[in-house]
């Protein structure tokens, strides 16, 4: 980060919409997100499929903003998926010109995010891999919101890497195939330091995680929401996060049950 940026608070919500105050012990520390239903959006509008990711954007934008507002740790947004490349050329160029556009206009760019892009390497359009890393240099000392956008990512495609990058370990004599445990494999992924998701979020209606994830959100808390992705705002950010705060966890234990009344004491009989 340079010296002489000055991190600016995000912009408040249009309809003066204020953030809750969220408990600790109530608040994820990480919020995955499934922004589907864009090309719906735009069809029932009788628009191009490509208007609905112009107003996706925005969108992502203002879950930038909410994460922020509530003191959110990590964000991840899924933009584009290993399998979205069987869609037609021109949408695929729509959605990563509007990622490419979206970078430059950095609106973004002086609040306190650190920003970065996981996905496959190798076949995103170079310039926007080097917009990517650029502002991953620029901003990877900034202590506020970690924001990770998928683009091009597979969640199969990020495990087979990281069993790759094992395997080669291991030939170099680095790891001791029979010490390989969980810990050991996770440090292989290309973000290693990723905490596990708490909640995943997915609009537009379908139940799915689409190969979003699949390593970090095994315990994810699944929040489906009905309305397509352009639709929303910050406040359903709080909302998801709100319904979180009253899931109960168990991450497999057993949970006792509330414990019985204690009947009130009766005074000792007298001896
Ligand atoms: C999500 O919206 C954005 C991407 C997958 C890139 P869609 O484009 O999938 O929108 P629907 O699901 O067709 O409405
Ligand atoms: C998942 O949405 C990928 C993104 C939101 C980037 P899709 O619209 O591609 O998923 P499917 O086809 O409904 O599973
Ligand atoms: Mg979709």
């Amino acid at each position: 980060m340079a010296a002489d940026t000055v991190l600016r608070p995000p912009p408040p919500h249009s309809g003066g919409a204020r953030p809750p105050r969220i408990a600790a012990d109530r608040m994820p520390r990480h919020v995955a997100i499934v922004m589907d239903g864009n090309g719906r959006w735009a069809q029932q509008r009788g628009l191009p499929r490509s208007e609905g990711h112009r107003a996706g954007s925005v969108a992502a934008h203002e879950m930038v903003y909410g994460a922020l507002e509530i003191g959110l740790r990590h964000l991840t947004l899924y933009a584009f998926s290993t399998e979205n490349w069987k869609r037609d050329t021109g949408e695929i160029t729509a959605i990563l010109e509007g990622v490419r556009r979206d970078l430059d206009a950095g609106r973004i760019r002086d609040l306190d995010v650190r920003q970065r892009w996981s996905g496959r390497p190798g076949r995103l359009p170079e310039e926007l891999v080097q917009a990517f890393a650029h502002e991953e240099r620029r901003t990877r000392a900034r202590t506020g919101l970690t924001l990770t956008v998928c683009l091009d990512y597979g969640g199969r495609d990020e495990i087979t890497r990281a069993a790759a990058a094992l395997a080669r370990a291991a030939q170099a004599g680095d790891v001791v195939p029979d010490l390989v445990d969980e810990v050991v494999f996770a440090r292989h992924l290309p973000h290693p330091d990723m905490p596990d998701v708490d909640l995943l979020w997915r609009t537009g209606g379908e139940q799915r995680t689409s190969n979003f994830l699949p390593w970090q959100a095994t315990y994810a808390e699944l929040y489906f929401t009905p309305g397509p992705w352009p639709d929303v705002d910050r406040r359903d950010l709080w909302q998801a996060v709100a319904e979180y705060g009253r899931r109960r966890r168990r991450h497999g234990a057993a949970v006792p049950l509330a414990s019985p009344r204690k009947p009130p004491t009766a005074p000792s009989a007298p001896l």
